[in-house]
């Protein structure tokens, strides 16, 4: 771990291209903590699985893409373990032993499972395995001993869950192999989407990471800005503007004078829109010629992916052996 704070995990499902919400909601904060953190991050097909066994095929075709979207926005794969769960067999069998542990009232009060059963009714996850969600990312995590999670906020009953199924090996097994993982919540606001909705590919108001020049202003321009701001005189309210928070989190040098300038009437909305797209496009421009250097050699990719497996391989069956052995099934052979 050369001289690095703790091991670091964290994991994204691969059900579809990136944003601009995953960018600033997630993959800065990752790309910061590589300094600091020995990283694992993890393209989490079998939590894809759960929710899309019906379709699979989004899975595989969404593996390679998040690789190159992640390692276009700064993740180093000669810095962080860049893997894809389902290649390492490991989190199964570890999820399987925490699944034996787990209080079957405990799991069910998660609150994102009724959530998303209710959400995503038409994919049917009122179901086994996907009650088991959070079993499987309480594994993914201690698998590594992973002491930090950088996550959003709607995963915080998930940390919570995993440091008590934790809890309860360590009870069991009179051990303490595990820490004790920490969420540490991505510092920067929210994004919402450009309809001012939550920010989700199925409603369109996103800007993948893919967009080209023309994309991102087309986006940019159709955004809702001050509602009560009906003509080009009247002065416009930056606070409640979501093309200001944009220009928050993507220009924040910027954001003083826009604010002044819309509160005196003194820039019109369409002018503060296209300043937006210009901003987003330096971005925005270097990912994605990054992204399809990165994509049109896919070869170089597998590999990439091929040397985090070895390395998550590695560290997974180290922590696998002692996992066993302290559950009383040693693998045959296996030194005591
Ligand atoms: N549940 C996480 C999400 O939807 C993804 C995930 C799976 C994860 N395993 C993890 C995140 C382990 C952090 C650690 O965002
Ligand atoms: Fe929003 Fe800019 Fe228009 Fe002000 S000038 S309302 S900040 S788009």
């Amino acid at each position: 771990m050369d001289g690095k704070k703790g091991r670091i995990f964290s994991g994204m499902r691969p059900t579809g291209p990136l944003h601009i919400g995953h960018l600033v909601g997630a993959l800065r904060n990752w790309v910061a903590l590589q300094d600091q953190y020995d990283c694992f991050y993890c393209i989490v097909d079998w939590h894809a699985f759960l929710s899309e066994y019906k379709a699979p095929a989004t899975i595989r075709d969404n593996i390679l893409g998040m690789a190159a979207d992640w390692i276009a926005c700064g993740i180093d794969p000669e810095r962080s373990t860049v893997f894809v769960q389902s290649e390492v067999a490991e989190h199964l069998e570890l999820a399987m032993i925490f699944g034996a542990m787990t209080d079957l009232p405990r799991v069910e009060r998660v609150p994102t499972f009724k959530e998303q059963v209710q959400a995503l009714q038409e994919k049917d996850v009122y179901t086994y395995g996907f009650l088991g969600y959070p079993v499987l990312q309480a594994a993914d995590i201690a698998l590594y001993k992973a002491s930090v999670v950088p996550v959003g906020e709607d995963q915080v009953p998930h940390l919570e869950f995993a440091r008590e199924i934790i809890r309860r090996f360590h009870g069991f097994t009179g051990s303490d192999i595990f820490p004790e993982p920490q969420a540490v919540l991505t510092p920067a606001a929210r994004l919402l989407g450009t309809d001012r909705r939550k920010m989700s590919k199925s409603y369109g108001n996103t800007i993948p990471l893919s967009a080209d020049a023309a994309t991102i202003r087309r986006q940019v321009m159709s955004m809702v800005t001050d509602e009560s701001r009906v003509k080009r005189t009247d002065p416009g309210h930056p606070d409640v503007c979501n093309v200001c928070a944009y220009y928050k989190v993507f220009a924040p040098e910027r954001e003083g004078a826009v604010a002044e300038e819309c509160r005196n009437a003194a820039r019109g909305c369409v002018d503060c829109k296209s300043e937006l797209a210009a901003i987003l496009e330096q971005h925005l421009g270097p990912i994605r010629r990054r992204r399809e250097e990165l994509l049109a050699d896919p070869g170089g990719l597998d590999a990439i992916l091929e040397r985090g497996r070895r390395r998550a391989q590695e560290v997974a069956e180290q922590t696998m052996r002692d996992v066993r052995r302290l559950c009383g099934v040693p693998r045959r052979g296996a030194q005591k």
